[in-house]
């Protein structure tokens, strides 16, 4: 088991570069299987789940493959099978946009319930209502999901929660159906409008995506192109609160400004600079900031993704903060991560009750891809050194997070499996040592 070692208290300085957006490339790649040609993506992270969508589809009989560093060309022309790998399908949550974009070409589809981050339920009642109302049957039988459907036929589809998962499985599944489709109480997410804006570069007839209201004309055929991805919203966004939480003076390149406004206007609060350019952000920090009140939200709220990497930077603030996860049942796993290296932190149902107070490295987990981000948000400022566990799950949604993180001058190593420390991890004194 791979894990991260960080001697913490150094400032962040220098310029890191944001990839393409995870959200968006586990739902874009899938949605190629829609296009009768080439599909050449560009801007598509190199991170462990979209290494699984490309094992998943090759064996499913796609022609895909990186063409440069971060250009990835698919061709589904020639694939057959509508049913995916069930050891793969259960390794990600995203396995389920397989159903949208199986069923839209082939009219069947074959998913075994989706893998994913533990933090509650993860129901997909609404990807299967939205498949229902275009006229698919769909059935759950020992945990694999059968959709079958003689033909999809254009309709309106309510959601009585907002949903960025059956919002892009909606439009998958509805861009051949015959006649037009209306998404009502859609998500807005940046990823869903990159998703819609993928399938009309492929020659689907997507409107009104990034509002409550989606509109697809269904059309008959996609034919190949290419399309560039947006940046990855959550990435630059740990990377904003790394910065400000570490001390220092960092740009942040390749961002969409608009898309980060939620969290630069929470870091703004605590005291923190924010300089906003055309494609980058810079964080100007002290290392002294104060609290603020988060509640997680839909987006243009501030996003649930950001709320572990959040209470982490505000586990060292001057003062008390509040922060509310209205979005899922149970994401403050972590905070017992937290609670360990020192933090001062009462969760009470979806509410946690963070009050500011130094932190000390100790060895710590990571419960899920945004879990592990906090912890090394708090290696990075904690006195001592930190050792993170099970960092697959972040290896799942950042690319070279710990390259990146090192070229700011921070103290991080991954060690390996085998135990190795490379010479470059300074062990600090035993006195100093604090667990
Ligand atoms: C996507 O998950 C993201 N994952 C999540 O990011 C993110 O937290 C979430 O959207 C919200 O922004 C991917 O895009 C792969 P939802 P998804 O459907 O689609 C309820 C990360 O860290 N719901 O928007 O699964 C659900 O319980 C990951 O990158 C239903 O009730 O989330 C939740 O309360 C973690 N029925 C709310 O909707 C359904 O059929 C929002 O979930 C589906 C969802």
């Amino acid at each position: 088991m791979n894990k991260i070692v960080i001697n913490g208290q150094n400032s962040l300085n220098g310029e890191v570069e944001i990839s393409g957006a995870k959200n968006a490339a586990v739902a874009i790649i899938p949605a190629a299987i829609l296009v009768k040609g080439v599909c050449v993506i560009e801007n598509v992270p190199h991170i462990r789940d979209v290494d699984i969508i490309i094992e998943i589809m090759d064996k499913m009989g796609a022609k895909i493959e990186f063409i440069d560093a971060s250009t990835l060309s698919v061709d589904c022309s020639n694939m057959h099978l509508a049913s995916v790998p069930s050891d793969l399908a259960r390794k990600m949550r995203a396995s389920y946009y397989f159903l949208g974009s199986l069923l839209g070409r082939f009219h069947r589809a074959q998913v075994d319930l989706p893998g994913g981050c533990d933090f509650g339920v993860r129901p997909i009642d609404l990807h299967i209502k939205a498949f229902e109302a275009l006229g698919a049957g769909v059935i759950v039988e020992h945990g694999i999901i059968y959709a079958n459907a003689e033909e999809l036929s254009g309709t309106t589809i309510y959601f009585d929660t907002v949903s960025v998962g059956a919002t892009i499985n909606a439009m998958l599944a509805a861009s051949l159906a015959c006649g037009v489709t209306h998404i009502e109480n859609a998500a807005k997410e940046p990823h869903i409008v990159d998703v819609a804006n993928f399938l009309n570069s492929m020659g689907a007839n997507v409107k009104g995506a990034g509002t409550d209201t989606i509109k697809i004309r269904g059309v008959e055929e996609l034919y190949g192109g290419s399309y560039a991805m947006i940046p990855d919203q959550i990435e630059a966004g740990t990377y904003m609160v790394a910065a400000a939480a570490a001390g220092g003076d960092v740009t942040i390149k390749n961002v969409i400004p608009k898309h980060l406004e939620a969290i630069t206007s929470k870091i703004l609060e605590t005291g923190v600079e924010v300089i906003e350019y055309d494609e980058s952000v810079r964080i100007i920090s002290s290392g002294r900031f104060h609290h603020t009140n988060i509640k997680t939200m839909p987006y243009p709220g501030f996003p649930t993704d950001m709320q572990p990497q959040m209470s982490a930077f505000l586990a060292t603030a001057i003062g008390t903060s509040i922060v509310n996860e209205s979005v899922w049942d149970n994401r403050f796993k972590y905070v017992d991560e937290l609670k360990r290296m020192g933090a001062h932190i009462k969760v009470e149902g979806k509410i946690a009750i963070i009050e500011g107070t130094p932190l000390t490295g100790a060895v710590v987990r990571s419960c899920d891809l945004r879990a592990g981000a906090a912890m090394i948000i708090a290696g990075l400022v904690a006195v001592g050194t930190t050792t993170i566990e099970d960092i697959e799950f972040i290896e799942r949604g950042y690319e070279k997070i710990v390259d990146k993180l090192k070229s700011l001058g921070a103290d991080i190593t991954k060690i390996t499996a085998n135990g190795i420390l490379p010479e470059d991890v300074i062990e600090c004194e035993p006195s100093a040592q604090v667990y």
